[in-house]
């Protein structure tokens, strides 16, 4: 309600009063006049003047104060109703649509069907999800997929012949090793054994070189998928703060320097950033990858920043909960994901959209 609204509702309710007092002292006056002498008459209008005034100053001051209580009341609704809630779940549909059209129109072109290689060695139950869920949505965009699933007890020589024989094979244009690998098997000599021109994944040395350079290379999906989930928001990140929770190689350290490539000003927090609560409140976009359910509270979050929560954890009752306490912070933010149907689904995404990308590659 505006300021004008509120004088006119405080005039209204004095002239009401002002009418009702006004009208009752002239009746009692022309009921009492052939009683009263010149000062008694005098007096009952100077004290029916006294009242009207005085409670039509009370009651209008009362109203003002009862506006002025609801609108601030309404204004807190309105800034609860602010937040804008990121699904990626839907930017996931719309860029799959896109990618099911370039991929039918490959096909009548006759050009090869692109295709990721998954591995995963043993049977970590995420694992199994994730690589299920990468597997259902090549189906879905028509992309092809290739499941290669180990024991447990894989030696490191086993995989690398697997990782060298898809290297070697034509028809696949991706390749993707599921992480965690089981604690024998040695990560980084798995992962650098992929041919960067099939890392996908971005996590080869070279790839992550490249995205250090500016150089075109591929770019890990998780971060990717943030940036491009900011960048259809209309987020401007030039010259913004941000601050990333969490410096792992597959989120934080790349999600960070693709930030700085947008020109934001990045600070990248972890288990030893002192004060945390304060650096992270200093952030326009908050980038939270730390694994910890509901770490990010109100008291990390400027008022009006961006929070983008990247962690999948499971709660007491098994439900999925992310790094972030969404209820205690979404009243404060501009916009903020969820989990489930936040980050998540831009991730595959984004590993569908570096297949297609490394096969055009591949084919010159
Ligand atoms: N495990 C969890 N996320 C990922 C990912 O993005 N890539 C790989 N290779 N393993 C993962």
């Amino acid at each position: 309600m505006t300021r004008k609204k509120i004088i006119y509702t405080a005039l209204f309710w004095f002239a009401l009063v002002a009418i009702v007092v006004l009208g009752f002292t002239a009746y009692t006056y022309f009921q009492i006049k052939d009683y009263l002498n010149s000062s008694t008459s005098f007096v009952v209008v100077f004290v029916g003047i006294i009242v009207t005034l005085a409670l039509g100053i009370a009651i209008a001051g009362i109203t003002a104060f009862v506006v002025v209580m609801n609108k601030d009341k309404e204004e807190v609704k309105e800034e609860k109703k602010m937040a804008t809630v990121i699904y990626g779940s839907e930017v996931a549909k719309e860029l799959k649509n896109e990618m099911t059209m370039e991929i039918a129109k490959r096909m009548d072109e006759g050009k090869k069907i692109p295709t990721l290689c998954v591995i995963l060695v043993g049977n970590n139950p995420a694992s199994v999800s994730y690589v299920t869920g990468k597997e259902k949505a090549c189906k879905e965009v028509g992309l092809g997929s290739k499941m290669i699933h180990l024991d447990e007890n894989t030696t490191q020589a086993e995989l690398l012949k697997v990782i060298d024989d898809c290297n070697k094979d034509n028809e696949i244009d991706g390749i993707l090793v599921q992480l965690p690998l089981p604690s024998h098997l040695n990560e980084k000599e798995v992962v650098w054994a992929i041919n960067p021109e099939k890392d996908v994944d971005g996590l080869h040395p070279i790839n992550v070189g490249k995205l250090h350079l500016g150089e075109d290379g591929f770019v890990p999906c998780t971060p990717q998928g943030i940036i491009e989930l900011l960048k259809r928001m209309n987020v401007e990140l030039k010259g913004k703060r941000a601050v990333v929770i969490g410096r792992s190689n597959l989120v934080g350290n790349p999600v960070a320097r693709l930030l700085m490539n947008e020109n934001a000003t990045v600070t990248i927090c972890h288990s030893k950033t002192e004060n945390i609560q304060a650096v992270c409140k200093e952030a326009d976009i908050l980038v939270v990858a730390i694994g910890k359910a509901k770490f990010v509270t109100k008291d990390f979050v400027k008022e009006g920043a961006y929070v983008i929560d990247v962690g999948v954890n499971r709660n007491e009752e098994g439900k999925l909960v992310g790094d972030v306490d969404f209820d205690d912070v979404v009243e404060h933010v501009t916009a903020i994901t969820p989990v489930p149907k936040g980050v998540g689904p831009m991730t595959i995404t984004m590993l569908l959209k570096n297949t297609i990308e490394a096969c055009k590659r591949r084919e010159g």
